[in-house]
């Protein structure tokens, strides 16, 4: 066994060199060993060979080029906390070399395995930046702000510089049993793990999330499940609004039938204020950018640019492939897709996935999204009805867009009817006229058709299967200009 001592459990590094060296020296999967502190010092003192590169095989190099999807594959897995993440990455690149498009085939347990992982880790930043919550300390008789987290994986270096941009303006420290991040509006330093001591326990801002928790609650949309999938029970004991959730939840029909009962509250002027600082922190408005998708993703849940957040269940943005060529742009969430979170998962998206499959585009390797976030609709006994989305609304839901496409940077965007081809060109256009055309835009190329649901409210059955076959053909015409 060959044995290599890692500097910390998230030292990719450190992991990359060793996994190289023996990669050249032709340590079989099964035969290398990748130890942390501890544990590499005894393995090192009782292993026949004791890693420290032998003659000569410090300068072998790699022969083969790793491709750049392992390297960031790796890089997330190595966060998870499995004791055999190193082991798992080393047989994939061991395998890489013979198997070059090894990556692409995710019916490989290796490779499903390490995408799942990687999906771990993703979620777990995620959880980390919904629900770290910093109390008020003081040092130097300034103001400090400090939090204690558990993230579920080691995530804290990783989601430290997402917090140093929302909160460029505060001096806080983040405390994990896995180290510490700490910014002081300059520079961000990690330092040791901590202990859940050294944070403040509470403070008076708790009062305010548990205003803002309970306020915010909405009995009449309890969803126990997902409330608990969403915010996992792990993170609780941290949240001080957490501790109101079991007697929200045993009071929920009570509130539902007061709540429909009640006129509507004034608003609070200290909530107002309170809340106010969470949208900017939120910090959909001025000034900030999105750096990924996933950011992207979590901010719109704040959206206030327009009344249509208020009855929807939530914000629903863009989903596919990243670096996707076809971006299709559609008109909002309808009922399905508001409860789903997903674009397109309903009716609509069922007629746009079969004529994509005719067309021969595959819809996982375009981005499928909106012009408009929230489902707007009007209550019908038990149903909502669907309602067009006005000019102000998709102009002021624009901004999401124009963020999408800058990070996903289509080559062609297919819009699918006139709230789409407005939140597109950024002008109102007469679809049935312009219907089939390519216009050139100053970052893409996009083509103009109907929208899918158009289809399926066409009462005759053969003017139906002449739209349609039309409908096909203009996805026949971006296909051709991918
Ligand atoms: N209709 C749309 O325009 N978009 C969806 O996501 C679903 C239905």
């Amino acid at each position: 066994m060959r044995v290599a001592a890692l500097a910390s459990e998230t030292d990719f590094d450190g992991w990359r060199k060793a996994a190289r060296r023996f990669r050249a020296a032709g340590v079989r999967p099964g035969e290398a060993a990748f130890r942390v502190g501890e544990r590499a010092q005894a393995d090192l003192f009782g292993s026949a060979h004791p890693e420290e590169g032998r003659p000569g095989e410090d300068r072998k190099e790699l022969e083969f080029v790793v491709p750049r999807a392992f390297v960031e594959l790796a890089q997330a897995v190595i966060l998870h906390r499995s004791e055999d993440r190193f082991d798992l990455l080393y047989r994939l690149l061991w395998r890489l070399e013979r198997e070059p498009d090894l990556l692409k085939v995710v019916s490989d347990r290796d490779v499903a395995d390490a995408f799942e992982r990687a999906k771990n880790v993703s979620r777990a930043s995620h959880k980390m930046k919904a629900f770290v919550r910093f109390r008020l300390a003081e040092e130097d008789g300034q103001e400090h702000w400090v939090s204690w987290f558990e993230p579920a994986h080691r995530v804290l270096e990783r989601t430290a510089p997402f917090f140093a941009r929302r909160f460029a303006a505060m001096r806080w420290s983040i405390l994990t049993p896995d180290g510490q991040a700490h910014w002081d509006n300059r520079l961000l330093t990690f330092g040791p793990p901590a202990t859940r001591d050294m944070a403040p326990a509470e403070d008076e801002i708790e009062d305010f999330w548990k205003t803002y928790y309970a306020s915010t609650f909405n009995p009449a949309r309890l969803k126990t499940k997902t409330m608990q999938g969403e915010m996992p029970k792990r993170y609780w004991a941290n949240l001080p609004e957490a501790a109101l959730i079991p007697e929200l939840i045993a009071s929920a029909t009570n509130r539902t039938e007061t709540m429909v009962a009640a006129p509507a509250p004034e608003p609070n002027p200290r909530l107002a204020k309170t809340l106010s600082r969470i949208n900017r922190d939120h910090a959909f408005e001025e000034g900030f950018v999105p750096s990924s998708l996933e950011e992207l993703g979590q901010a719109v849940q704040a959206c206030r640019r327009c009344p249509l957040w208020r009855d929807a269940t939530q914000g629903v943005c863009g989903q596919g492939a990243r670096a996707a060529r076809l971006m299709i742009v559609g008109e909002q969430p309808g009922d399905q897709e508001d409860l789903a979170g997903k674009p397109f998962v309903g009716p609509a998206g069922q007629v746009l996935d079969a004529a994509l499959a005719e067309a021969g585009i595959d819809r996982d390797d375009a981005f499928v999204t909106n012009a408009v976030r929230h489902f707007k609709h009007t209550p019908r006994g038990k149903k909502r009805i669907h309602q067009t989305p006005t000019t102000s609304e998709i102009t002021a839901c624009r901004w999401w867009l124009d963020a999408e496409r800058a990070l996903v940077k289509p080559k062609v965007i297919l819009t699918l009817g006139g709230t789409a081809a407005q939140g597109v060109l950024g002008r109102k256009p007469e679809v049935t006229r312009m219907r089939g055309q390519v216009v050139p835009l100053s970052d893409a190329t996009a083509l103009i058709t109907v929208h899918p649901a158009w289809l399926l409210r066409i009462p005759d059955k053969a003017v139906a299967a002449q739209e349609r076959e039309r409908f096909i053909a203009d996805l026949k015409a971006v296909q051709r200009l991918l």
